[in-house]
């Protein structure tokens, strides 16, 4: 196997699995352009391509290898590969021994050390880094340059919750948070940089916690206030993190979007008693109450896992049940999948796959019924759209309603626009508008 031996001078990153994968592949490029590697154009193969992957389930995780495979040119040689993200942590080694054309393996919080891995490269030597310093790469990526309208802010990483299926504690490690300061500082340099929009992340956002103690909803509180920010969302949530303070914020700040990601994952006790996951259905629903009492016009969205193992019909249909009582505004739902090394997977009672995909597929038509029930019962209402792009038709914009509902409408609009519309239709995944004359 002969790898490439000169220095990259075009680069290609590839992000698979959660927007938290998605803002560390934007930092990796960043990383990238600092050394002078410049992105290869659309459609041209690029010298260095980092695969920045997916552990999530079992089909993401085996993507990488057919990924690798289609890298291949026709003479046997590949461009210089890196694999990163999850796999590249729960797999280190293993990713070397099967795939022979991959250079360096790096995990999800060591990828800052890229470049000196790029030099080991080229020189010849494969290298693994899943190592999670105490040194945080935040601290050594490059200052942001450009961004889109809506833009991505890393503040919290990892997980210390163990739901008995998940690879993320293993993958992304503890509950770490970013630091106050340095967090308004990032979100100013990227609302500098076009940024009208951002969405805080975290595998556990609202566990998000300074040295001082201060909760997420003082800094969303902080980053209000920032001139040019007119929206912030945040994302993915747990249950038992949904404090009084989270909560009232959604009443309190006018920026804080009308939307929550809140997974609940089944909707049966004894399920979710296995899957670990320390809330019951009623103290979930208990928590969507309190939110719809500060924010009525709340769009909740969740993640469904069906089939868990030992799962019956009839705890089954307790998550149907579920769905009918919350009126979801979107969802993701995924048949369970079993990740080598976490509890569940050696549980009793694996439901077939047959039984799996029966399940699923009534509760997808039950979360499509409730889509469509919350986005019809929007039409009429006037809101500002965030334009985010051109749509497929002539003079057509796309962006999201505050509600996080993807828009269309025709007429004077430019990316980055904050557009008052009337919505005028609706089908479960989007909704046409009317520009109301200013
Ligand atoms: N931190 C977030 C997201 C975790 S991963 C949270 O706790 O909600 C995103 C979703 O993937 C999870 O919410 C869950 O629904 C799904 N998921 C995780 N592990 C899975 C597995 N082994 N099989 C199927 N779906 C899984
Ligand atoms: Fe995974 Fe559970 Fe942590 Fe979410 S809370 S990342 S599902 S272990
Ligand atoms: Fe996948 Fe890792 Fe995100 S496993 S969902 S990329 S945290």
């Amino acid at each position: 196997m002969s790898r490439p031996t000169s220095p990259p001078k075009t680069y290609r990153v590839k992000s698979f699995g959660c927007q938290m994968n998605v803002y560390d592949g934007e930092r990796m490029a960043e990383l990238l352009g600092e050394q002078g590697i410049t992105p290869a154009p659309e459609g041209e193969e690029a010298d260095l391509v980092v695969l920045n992957t997916c552990h999530i389930r079992e089909k993401a995780a085996e993507k990488v290898y057919s990924d690798i495979g289609r890298l291949r040119r026709e003479d046997g040689t590949s461009p210089l590969i890196a694999v990163a993200g999850c796999v590249a942590q729960a797999e280190g080694e293993e990713i070397m021994k099967r795939a022979p054309a991959v250079s360096m393996v790096v995990g999800p919080q060591a990828y800052h050390r890229l470049p000196g891995m790029i030099a080991e490269a080229v020189e010849g030597r494969r290298a693994v880094d899943t190592d999670m310093p105490a040194e945080t790469k935040f601290d050594t990526l490059p200052a942001r340059r450009k961004v889109g309208p809506s833009a991505f802010l890393t503040v919290q990483e990892g997980c210390d919750k163990f739901c008995t299926y998940c690879v993320v504690p293993y993958t992304r490690g503890a509950e770490v948070s970013r630091p106050f300061a340095d967090l308004v500082e990032e979100a100013k340099r990227l609302v500098d940089a076009g940024a009208r929009e951002l969405t805080l992340l975290g595998q556990n956002v609202n566990a998000w916690r300074d040295a001082d103690g201060r909760g997420l909803e003082r800094l969303i509180e902080a980053l209000a206030v920032i001139p040019g920010l007119a929206r912030i969302r945040y994302t993915t949530s747990h249950p038992n993190d949904m404090t009084d303070g989270l909560i009232a914020a959604h009443r309190d700040i006018p920026q804080l979007m009308p939307f929550l990601h809140l997974p609940v994952q089944a909707g049966n006790d004894r399920v979710l008693k296995a899957m670990n996951r320390s809330h019951t259905a009623a103290s979930y629903l208990h928590v969507l109450d309190q939110v719809r009492a500060a924010r009525p016009d709340i769009a909740l969205s969740g993640d469904f896992i069906v089939g868990f193992p030992g799962e019956t019909e009839a705890e089954f249909a307790d998550t149907l049940r579920l769905v009918e009582q919350v009126g979801y505004a979107q969802c993701f739902s995924f048949k369970y999948s079993a990740r080598p090394g976490t509890p569940a997977a050696t549980m009793e009672g694996q439901v077939p796959t047959a039984v799996m995909d029966e399940r699923l597929q009534r509760l997808q038509a039950a979360l499509q019924r409730s889509s469509l029930a919350f986005n019809q019962a929007t039409v009429g209402q006037r809101c500002a759209v965030l334009v985010e792009r051109t749509g497929r038709h002539p003079g057509q914009w796309l962006g999201k309603s505050p509600w996080l509902q993807s828009v269309h409408f025709t007429g004077e609009a430019a990316i980055g626009d904050l557009v008052e519309v009337e919505l005028t239709e609706a089908g479960p995944n989007s909704l046409s508008a009317r520009i109301i004359a200013a």
